[in-house]
């Protein structure tokens, strides 16, 4: 298995290049068991889970093809199974949002349930009731969902008890087939909803509301192929923009969208980086300030992102003072503090918050990533820290960060990946 190793204490400086966001790509790949017509994606980053995806797709009867650095081609004229199976949803919780458009598809489904994962419990249960609501039978059998839905799917009033982004993205998908209209209420109003909308709407679905509590859908009684860029990862922006301000140096970011980190970008000024905007860059400046403790509490969007929280708990390490963090999306997702502890960080932590003291520095360690963004969080750790820092467990972090090394490399970081 490969490892990060990072010899730390070089500022960064250069240009990274924003990609499209994963968490948009793996649901706008999903789109294409919704018509026998192909999808074209562009800015689709190429990732493990966008490779498990595909794989699961690919076991549905879906022809996929890549092109360039960028593209990819989807096609399912037919589907030669309605079965995702529990070794191809394991990889990949997101790939449980197949059930309701094969439902749509074809009136039968038969997923794997996901499963818990590091970062908590993680159920479907909002999925389930979604699907129920729009008439599909539901069985559980041997850890699968059994979803039929012979008579067809009918478009419901759904409320949502509260924000879950894979539930709303969910019943999107399943709506748009459905037969009259669907409103979903307290939904969840990330980008990559909205993301998903525009695609569907690009179709010739009828979704509005998409990036407010209240989405509209009416169904329609087919959809035709896209041509469709993913949005840029808002994510991957806010980990590499911490990153500039927790290690130092100046770095410009392209291709972002400004306004998807709106209660990102306050934080960073007040912890001392300079920021300067242009249409779809910023730069990112801290030569010679001191960090400053800020506190933060996770909410769903447009409040601070649960997948920013460990980067910015990294930052708030080296800050003078004491930060309040706070997570309040997932119940587990402290399990990055041990490991920054390793390499010198004060970090308590009391339930759903960490009391983050600064210290002067941090020094390198061996280190185990244990969840996607953790990774991104303790990269950053080892960049800022004294000595030399060794990441494990890798394959997290080629989950969602294509070409992490690469692009930190060309910004003057020490960091090379290597074979364990
Ligand atoms: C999405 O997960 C993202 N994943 C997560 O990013 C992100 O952290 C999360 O949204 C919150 O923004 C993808 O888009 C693939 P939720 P999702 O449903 O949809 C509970 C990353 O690192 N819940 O909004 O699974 C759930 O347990 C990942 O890229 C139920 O109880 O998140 C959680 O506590 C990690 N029942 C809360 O709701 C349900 O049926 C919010 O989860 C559904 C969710």
């Amino acid at each position: 298995m490969d490892k990060i190793v990072i010899q730390g204490g070089t500022r960064l400086n250069g240009e990274i290049v924003i990609g499209g966001a994963k968490n948009s790509a793996i649901k706008l790949m999903a789109v294409c068991l919704l018509t026998d017509k192909p999808v074209f994606l562009k800015n689709m980053p190429r990732l493990r889970d966008t490779r498990s995806m595909s794989e699961l797709l690919s076991h549905l009867g879906v022809s996929i093809n890549l092109s360039g650095s960028d593209k990819m081609t989807l096609h399912a004229e037919s589907l030669s199974s309605s079965t995702a199976p529990y070794e191809l949803v394991r990889k990949m919780r997101a790939s449980f949002n197949v059930l309701g458009p094969l439902l749509a598809r074809s009136g039968f489904a038969k997923v794997s349930l996901p499963g818990g994962c590091a970062i908590g419990a993680r159920p479907v249960d909002l999925h389930l009731k979604a699907m129920e609501s729009f008439g599909a039978k539901i069985k559980l059998e041997e850890g699968y969902v059994i979803a039929s839905a012979k008579a067809g799917l009918k478009g419901a009033e759904i409320t949502f008890p509260f924000i879950s982004v894979g539930a709303t993205e969910h019943a999107m998908l399943t709506a748009v087939l459905a037969e009259g209209e669907t409103v979903l209420n307290n939904a969840a109003c990330e980008p990559e909803i909205v993301d998903l909308a525009n695609c569907l709407n690009a179709m010739g679905a009828k979704v509005s509301g998409a990036g407010r509590p209240r989405i509209s859908i009416i169904g329609v009684s087919s959809l035709k192929g896209v041509d469709y860029s993913v949005v840029p990862d808002r994510i991957e922006a806010g980990t590499y923009a911490l990153a500039a301000a927790t290690v130092g140096g100046t770095v410009k970011l392209s291709n972002i969208c400004k306004d998807h980190l709106g209660a990102l970008w306050p934080l960073i000024e007040q912890a001392g980086a300079k920021l300067t905007f242009d249409r779809t860059s910023v730069l990112i400046e801290r030569n010679g300030t001191n960090l400053r403790a800020v506190d933060v509490d996770t909410q769903a969007y447009p409040g601070f992102p649960t997948d920013l929280q460990a980067q910015f708990m990294t930052m708030m390490c080296l800050a003078e003072g004491t930060s309040i963090i706070r997570e309040n999306i997932f119940e587990n997702r402290f399990m990055h503090c041990p490991e920054l502890s390793r390499m010198g960080a004060d970090i308590d932590v009391r339930g759903r918050e960490a009391i983050v003291r600064g210290v002067k520095e941090l020094k390198g360690a061996p280190v185990m990533a244990t969840d996607l963004r953790a990774s991104a969080s303790l990269i950053s750790a080892g960049m800022a820290a004294e000595g030399e820092t060794h990441v494990g467990r890798v394959y997290h972090l080629d989950r969602g960060f294509e070409n992490i090394e690469i692009k930190l490399r060309n910004c003057g970081a020490n960091i090379t990946r290597e074979s364990e």
